[in-house]
């Protein structure tokens, strides 16, 4: 599910999230594996202020393994601690567990030298639209999977499942806003299926996946020495057609949609290296 987001939503979700964090402890930042940089929002850094975070690269399944070594590697030399998960298929409960436990350690460590006796740890699931959160929810709350759309500005009651007898989960995830303010980024969570394609036509996106994947055409099993012959002849592979004419809009969204479900190649669209 993809939303359109306007300033209001923007508005609406940052108060939310201001709201929810207020009553957690640890933060569990989920991004894109194959767009790091562009699935994440600065913001959330100074709306959690210091509290703890985990950050989990999901959808490593669909990125290239290789750039995503790379990132975790990154995260490593930056400090923080990151995982790369396929969360549909991952154990992702146990490493995520036992990482809330080791950051939380030195919190309740400072209660009892206070006499205070901490109380369950409450973290909470922060990211992007369709990057994984009720998914990962589910996976940490072991419930069956739901489809509970979540929509910007939608307030409910702070909600807390049990993890364990010392985690809890705030049963909504937290809602992060795409910025649209850099292009780069819009293209990125457009390539990777984050965001509505309305923001960019169709067109731009696979003229810059035909840029940057070499091996396009050949994946794509279509013969073209041109961008537009691409688009052309795949339509008619296909047989993709429109009053008689080859299907042009037709052949793009295909493109798009198996680029974005991993059924081309596993890509990653940003690498440590752009951001050095
Ligand atoms: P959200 O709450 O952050 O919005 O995301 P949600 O859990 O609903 O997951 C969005 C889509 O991404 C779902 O697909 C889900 O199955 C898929 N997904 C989640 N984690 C992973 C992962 O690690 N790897 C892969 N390959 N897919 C993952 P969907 O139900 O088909 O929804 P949609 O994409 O058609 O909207």
């Amino acid at each position: 599910m993809t939303i359109q987001w306007f300033p209001g939503h923007m508005t609406r979700a940052k108060r939310q999230l201001e709201e929810q964090m207020k009553q957690t402890d640890v933060i569990i930042e989920l991004r894109d594996a194959r767009a790091v940089m562009s699935s994440t929002n600065p913001l959330l850094y100074t709306l959690s202020k210091d509290k703890p975070r985990i950050i989990v690269l999901n959808k490593a399944d669909l990125a290239d393994p290789e750039i995503t070594k790379q990132w975790l590697q990154y995260f490593k030399t930056e400090g923080h601690f990151a995982i790369a998960v396929d969360v549909l298929k991952d154990n992702v409960r146990e490493q995520i567990v036992r990482q809330i436990r080791a950051v939380m350690q030195p919190i309740h460590e400072r209660q009892k030298k206070r006499g205070i006796r901490p109380r369950a740890s409450r973290a909470l699931v922060v990211g992007i639209p369709n990057v994984g959160k009720s998914t990962l929810i589910n996976r940490l709350a072991q419930k069956k999977a739901t489809t509970t759309a979540n929509k910007p500005g939608l307030t409910r009651a702070l909600k807390l499942i049990k993890v364990d007898k010392e985690i809890e989960l705030v049963d909504s995830p937290g809602m992060l806003w795409p910025r649209f303010e850099d292009e780069g980024v819009g293209i990125n969570l457009a390539l990777i299926g984050a965001i509505n394609e309305e923001i960019l036509p169709h067109e731009s996106l696979v003229r810059i996946a035909y840029e940057r994947i070499e091996t396009l055409s050949e994946l794509l099993k279509t013969e073209a020495n041109t961008y537009a012959e691409l688009i052309t002849n795949y339509g008619l592979r296909n047989n993709f057609k429109l009053n008689g004419e080859i299907d042009i809009e037709r052949s793009m969204m295909d493109i798009i949609r198996k680029l974005r479900n991993g059924k081309l190649l596993r890509i990653s669209w940003e690498k440590p290296d752009d951001y050095v």
